[in-house]
């Protein structure tokens, strides 16, 4: 493994892939040797990645952490175009680029009863959050003593795909001992509908909102409803329930300075301003995203 740069904060690397496994249709999970970042980072953190030596795409694509080891750390990803159709070639030996950790991830503040919302891809970053908050493993060891107490006494993964084929790694949140809400649009598993229904009743069954925490990630018009949602569960009880968002606006640079990735969001004052999503994000609390 070279070091091609290292700047104050993250590595960039070429690294080797040490494994590549199905998870479900079209969606794998990809090993690669980087300790550096592997042990550095934190939940909902992320990676820039691309094929060592192409030219075509050129541009690291971002990738959520989806779990670590000392020496590893793997990405899930679903082939969509151009790097992702790259990705599924790779065989272990081969090597790709890899620059992080980058990105703010997920405030990880304690709670009773801790909800994360994923449609599509954006299951990826809550199997390591499911894992940390459990009190199962750490992230970011720097930051986190080995022994330290469980986040949360609860964690459910509200999950939304097309059809039962599209869900990657149950498995992997099972083992976790995550309780699973499953939703597809055909009905195939779980209920048929939409994800915000499945958190509809989650909130539903917690009408105090005691010790509730939100988090999501997924497509742009899932967010927006899961916040909607959220907000107006909040309008009506006396209870306010945390929400945090982790946005998946395309990237080129990933390092804040390309500000291809910028999204709209409310200042203090009301107003809104563009802020970069790889710099102070991806993570967004839920009522500060303004959505078009
Ligand atoms: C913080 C962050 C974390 C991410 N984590 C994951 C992950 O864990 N697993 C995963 O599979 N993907 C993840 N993504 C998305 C990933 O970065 C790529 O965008 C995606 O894999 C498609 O890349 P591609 O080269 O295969 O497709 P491309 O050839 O780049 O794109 C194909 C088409 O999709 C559009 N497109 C590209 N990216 C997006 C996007 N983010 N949202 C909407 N449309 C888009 C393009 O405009 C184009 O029309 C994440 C993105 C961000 C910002
Ligand atoms: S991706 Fe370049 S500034 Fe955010």
């Amino acid at each position: 493994m070279a070091e091609l740069s290292s700047c104050p904060g993250y590595h960039y690397r070429a690294a080797q892939v040490v494994q590549q496994v199905s998870l479900g249709k079209d969606t794998y999970r990809l090993r690669i040797q980087c300790p550096q970042i592997a042990r550095a980072i934190r939940v909902g953190q992320f990676v820039m990645v691309r094929v060592h030596g192409l030219q075509d795409p050129l541009l690291g694509r971002a990738f959520a952490i989806y779990d670590t080891d000392e020496d590893c750390l793997d990405i899930a990803y679903l082939v969509h175009g151009k790097m992702t159709h790259q990705f599924e070639l790779l065989r272990p030996g081969d090597q790709v680029d890899i620059w992080g950790p980058l990105g703010n991830g997920f405030s990880m503040a304690p709670t009773d009863h801790l909800v994360m919302v994923a449609g599509g891809i954006g299951q990826t970053p809550f199997l390591a959050m499911a894992q940390h908050y459990l009190g199962r493993r750490r992230y970011g060891a720097a930051e986190m003593p080995a022994d330290a107490e469980p986040l949360a006494n609860r964690v459910t993964l509200c999950y939304g795909a097309r059809n039962a084929e599209y869900f990657a790694g149950l498995d992997d949140f099972r083992t976790a001992a995550v309780e699973l809400r499953l939703t597809t649009d055909d009905g195939s598993l779980g209920e048929k509908g939409l994800v915000t229904d499945a958190l509809q009743r989650v909130l539903d069954e917690n009408t105090r909102a005691d010790g509730l925490r939100v988090c999501a990630c997924g497509p742009e018009r899932m967010l927006a409803s899961v916040c909607e949602l959220v907000r107006s569960h909040n309008l009506n009880t006396d209870r306010r329930i945390p929400l945090e968002v982790s946005l998946e606006t395309p990237m080129a640079c990933g390092i804040g300075i390309c500000f291809s990735c910028v999204a709209k969001i409310r200042q203090l004052d009301g107003s809104w301003d563009y802020r970069r999503t790889c710099i102070e994000g991806p993570v967004f609390c839920g009522e500060a995203i303004v959505w078009d």
